[in-house]
């Protein structure tokens, strides 16, 4: 969603600013924004659209000793240059980028027009501006002033800010909503990603909640809430990991789907040494003990979250799955010992933020099973899993879903010792280079043919229905085609009534158990004049399926078989001429509530 950076110090400010905001366009923004120095004064530029518009749009060359600059994806007010960011207080001595939901900002913006504040935009950032701006006019010092700014803000911000009174620092305020350091030499950046920094410095200060950073050229000065100094702590980021290189790929998402083999045998060896798993010992033993396993999640991991369970409960653990905007309204936990499992590719998902705060409040202890090193939800989290994925650029989610399912299979397999699920992940990721190899141009000529359909229907039951959930989100993400997932029996209750003469559906099978069923609800749309293509594995298959797949271990089929979906979606998004790495209204990582 919304990006931020900054930098002061020795350093090209153009550069870092408008090459930073480049690196966190995969998140997802409609306007962009920077604020630097000229001739002392604070020039702000920004626009609708893209970073390039804002490169052309701003003079060529920036020299400026300090600078913010910023993506925003609407939230409070339309995408315009008003609503856009760096906002300014009242009497321009603030300027600020903001990331974040100020949920009380009705109340204080109400509070500040009483005391004759006027506003130009309708975000609630500005509202944050001018209060700081206000509450500077006690003559408290700005630490002071920041620290009652964040008890008088209710919500989440992560704010880039400067003070026309001190251009020699750079001051950062946050809570639930992440922002970063780079310490520099000679110079300092800021940015609410690791991406922009990593290539200048590996010295990175991931900021905690409710902490305030003052930042000159040559230091960097760390305070919490009670303006108490913090000890400052590096975190450690992998730079391979932070890539985002396309390595010759026309796009992210097709490198992405592709790097999900190698995804898959990495995690095998983090967590399996050839002879024994590697889990934390303390994480397994909590799991030992615990008698219901809580999965919440969103979106993609969400659908990862339904297999995860299904692995707990086959080792006769209970669990339960929960989408995170519904548990955090209606939290249910279920057992004596539960344990709740966090499955988040960013680990910076706002409803999966509200949930752990409820869960810390209840004392349960966490798991999360995320992409990103040193995100708010990893440092939250009593253990994590990393899933060592490499940065994941494409707003739809492909090797990371499939890392988080090889992850919980690696995990509960090592909850019994049950070493063959490294072979089992081998045999799913054979199957994944087959597709790669035989199935791809099939896979392009289908979605070439399919590309105008209304709507398009996946059906499975089981491992396969899991799956086929994910296969109809990455559809409808990218290629805006509506497509559902249905499990197979449920058709007869009512999804049945959509299918008309050539409705395409794609059908998957890869369980002995419900083969025979599955192929009954086939003769059920047939009979209605659907367009169906079966997707089989070669003992369950029939001559004249689609494509037929060597068999496998059942429970891995959201690896094993995913490409499928994913190569479909993709060919079908670039089929239909769209920017398959980021559709429309979508953001990477989902920071609003
Ligand atoms: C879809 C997709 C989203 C995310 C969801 C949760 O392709 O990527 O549905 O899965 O927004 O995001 P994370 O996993 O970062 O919590």
């Amino acid at each position: 969603m919304c990006g931020i950076v900054g930098c002061i110090g020795k350093i090209n400010t153009k550069k870092y600013l408008i090459e930073g905001l480049k690196t966190l366009d995969y998140r997802g923004y409609d306007s962009a924004g920077i604020a630097y120095l000229n001739n002392n004064q604070v020039e702000i530029c920004k626009t609708v659209g893209s970073v390039s518009l804002l490169e052309e749009k701003s003079p060529k060359e920036i020299t400026s000793f300090i600078g913010i600059g910023h993506t925003r994806w609407a939230t409070h007010g339309v995408p315009c240059d008003i609503n856009s960011h760096p906002v300014q207080s009242m009497n321009k001595t603030i300027t600020l980028v903001h990331n974040g939901v100020i949920e009380n900002f009705m109340e204080i913006k109400k509070e500040l027009m009483e005391k004759g504040y006027k506003f130009t935009s309708a975000t609630d950032s500005e509202v944050i501006a001018s209060l700081i701006e206000d509450t500077l006019k006690s003559g408290k010092s700005m630490l002071k002033t920041l620290q009652s700014v964040m008890k008088k803000l209710e919500g989440s911000f992560a704010c880039s800010i400067i003070w026309e009174e001190d251009k020699k620092h750079l001051y950062l305020i946050k809570r639930s909503s992440p922002i970063m350091v780079g310490v520099g030499d000679g110079f300092n950046l800021v940015a609410s990603d690791a991406v922009p920094i990593i290539e200048y410095t590996k010295k990175i200060i991931d900021l905690d909640d409710d902490q305030i950073a003052i930042i000159s050229d040559k230091e960097v000065n760390l305070y919490d809430i009670h303006v108490r100094p913090v000890i400052i702590k590096y975190s450690d980021k992998e730079p391979s990991l932070l890539s985002r290189d396309l390595n010759g790929y026309p796009h992210f998402m097709l490198k992405e789907i592709e790097e999900i083999e190698n995804v898959v045998r990495r995690l095998c060896l983090n967590f399996f040494n050839g002879e024994e798993f590697t889990f934390d010992p303390h994480l397994m033993k909590d799991l030992h003990a615990a008698d219901n396993i809580i999965f919440i999640g969103c979106g993609t991991s969400y659908h990862a979250s339904l297999v995860g369970a299904r692995f707990f409960r086959k080792q006769e653990i209970d669990a339960d799955v929960f989408i995170a905007s519904e548990w955090a309204y209606y939290p249910q936990i279920s057992g004596k010992n539960p344990f709740v499992i966090l499955l988040s590719q960013s680990g910076e998902t706002a409803d999966l933020i509200h949930c752990m705060r409820i869960i810390k409040e209840k004392g349960i202890k966490t798991l999360v099973v995320t992409n990103t090193k040193g995100s708010t939800l990893e440092r939250n989290a009593d253990y994590s899993i990393l899933l060592n994925a490499g940065l994941e650029v494409s707003v739809a989610s492909t090797k990371a879903y499939s890392a988080q399912v090889a992850a919980l299979a690696l995990l509960t397999s090592a909850l019994k010792d049950r070493k063959k699920v490294v072979v089992d992940l081998n045999e799913a990721c054979k199957i994944i280079s087959q597709i790669r190899v035989r199935e791809k141009s099939r896979l392009q000529a289908l979605a070439n043919k399919l590309k105008d359909s209304e709507h398009l229907f996946f059906l499975g039951r089981g491992y396969d229905h899991d799956f086929c959930l994910e296969a109809s989100l990455k559809l409808k993400e990218i290629s805006y085609i509506h497509s559902e997932a249905i499990p197979g029996g449920e058709l007869k209750h009512g999804p049945i009534a959509l299918i008309a003469q050539d409705t395409p559906v794609i059908v998957f099978i890869s369980d002995p158990n419900t083969a025979s069923s599955m192929r009954n609800n086939i003769q059920e749309v047939k009979a209605r004049g659907a367009d169906v293509y079966v997707v089989a594995t070669h003992s369950l298959s029939k001559e004249d399926d689609f494509i037929i797949i060597p068999d496998y271990p059942i429970y891995l089929s959201s690896i094993a078989i995913a490409p499928i979906a994913f190569y479909f979606a993709y060919y079908a998004s670039l089929a239909k001429g769209y920017n398959v790495d980021k559709p429309r209204n979508l953001a990477k990582s989902v920071t609003v509530e």
